[in-house]
């Protein structure tokens, strides 16, 4: 590697504390004089304008996911998120028509409507005049919704969640270079054997429709299971609850939306280019190449911003402004571009769509409760993952 630090020194200076923090200036800073920088910090490049972004997350040849360092892979075993080309192609096929938009919206939209109020409805009637939005309704829906998708036969969302947690730490573990333990070990063996039992004897269920396309393996089948279940409660938590603080830290935006419901799915467009839950993907450069002038060496980890793109002001005027009536917010890469964009991206933007509009229904001048919270209101947090931490907000009585 030997890449010489003195080349790249805005990147020399960046730590993961700034990356993990109110990182928007930091990449700014970035994207206007060192658009493709080494990160000590990162052990690897870093690329923060948009159409740098596309070109790495489209071009598999030369950028790929398929590497021995992805931890995630390690614990469960190669995926559609493990793989590129056309072995890529056929972890992916059969899971793409029950993720489809319509079939989404037929599968999902009542039942998520539903929930999404009646988790607000239990926080109206808690014990407490104000509620946490990320604890009460972001992450429950996200879990509640997934576990739908997957139709496990004995695995409701409090189990689901317990394995992801168990399997989220060995895959941390894998990052910080130890071995998974005993408790994600047995996590992913449980999984394994709700997988195969609810293709056996659930034939409705998505996944029995899945296995019985007999592109994949038993293995296969599970790894990808598990994929989807990690691609979608941590990301979509945070989805849900950046969307709903852009709206509280913007109250002006709230009455705009209360008066136009259209507006919603713009909104929530603008909170993704804003703070995508997902901030960072990693890819590596499969031969020596040239990016914008800048050599990487074969094997050099290649992070693309996601939030240094979504915040390019060569596409997006006034970047760091939440705008929900933004006409380009569609252009945000928060779902990423090219072969890997998220699958679950339908079922993610309805379930966000359906937690701001039952807050919007149920919860009458909706506002942060700044009496819940001591040091002011942090937004959103986190190296990959990003979110607030809290969203303590209170309401008038009806
Ligand atoms: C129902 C919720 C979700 C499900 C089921 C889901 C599922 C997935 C799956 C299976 C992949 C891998 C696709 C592939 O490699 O071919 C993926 C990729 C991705 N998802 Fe999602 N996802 C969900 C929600 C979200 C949310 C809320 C975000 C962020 C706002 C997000 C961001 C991403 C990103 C950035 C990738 C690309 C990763 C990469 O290229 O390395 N996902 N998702």
């Amino acid at each position: 590697m030997g890449t010489s630090t003195s080349q790249f020194p805005i990147g020399a200076s960046i730590t993961l504390d700034h990356l993990s923090g109110n990182v928007h200036p930091y990449l700014a800073h970035l994207r206007a004089e060192e658009p493709v920088s080494w990160l000590p910090a990162l052990g690897g490049w870093l690329v923060t304008t948009r159409s740098l972004a596309i070109e790495v997350l489209r071009d598999v040849q030369k950028y790929t996911v398929d590497d021995p360092r992805f931890s995630t892979a390690q614990v469960l075993g190669p995926s559609m998120l493990s793989t590129d080309g056309e072995e890529h192609l056929r972890h992916r096929a059969p899971f793409i028509p029950p993720f489809q938009q319509t079939a989404v919206r037929n599968d999902f939209e009542d039942w998520t409507t539903s929930e999404a109020h009646r988790m607000v409805e239990t926080l109206l009637t808690g014990p407490c005049a104000w509620a946490d939005l990320r604890a009460g309704l972001a992450g429950p829906l996200a879990v509640a919704v997934i576990a739908r998708a997957l139709g496990l036969l004995n695995a409701d969302p409090d189990r689901i969640l317990d394995w992801y947690r168990s399997i989220a730490i060995g895959i941390e573990g894998v990052n910080a270079g130890q071995i998974a333990g005993e408790d994600t070990r047995l996590a992913v063996a449980e999984l394994r054997r709700e997988v195969d039992r609810t293709v056996r004897n659930s034939a409705g269920s998505m996944l029995a429709g899945v296995a019985k396309d007999g592109s994949l393996s038993a293995a296969e089948l599970f790894s990808n299971t598990a994929v989807l279940m990690f691609g979608a409660i941590e990301t979509s938590e945070g989805m849900t609850s950046n969307a709903l603080f852009q709206l509280l830290t913007n109250p002006a935006q709230i009455t705009a939306l209360t008066e136009k419901r259209g507006l919603v799915a713009n909104a929530v467009e603008e909170s993704l280019r804003m703070e995508p839950a997902a901030t960072l993907v990693d890819r590596y450069a499969t031969r020596d190449v040239v990016l914008d002038g800048v050599a990487i060496a074969a094997g050099d980890l290649v992070t693309v911003s996601l939030a240094g793109a979504n915040r390019d002001p060569s596409v997006f005027t006034d970047p760091d402004r939440y705008d929900a009536h933004r006409t380009n917010a569609h252009l945000q890469l928060a779902f990423v571009k090219g072969p890997h964009v998220c699958l679950g991206l339908h079922l993610a933007r309805l379930q966000t769509i359906a937690a701001v509009n039952a807050v919007l229904d149920l919860m009458p001048d909706v506002m942060l409760d700044s009496s819940q919270s001591q040091e002011g209101f942090e937004s959103a947090r986190g190296l990959v993952f990003r979110k607030p931490q809290r969203i303590p907000v209170r309401w008038s009585p009806n």
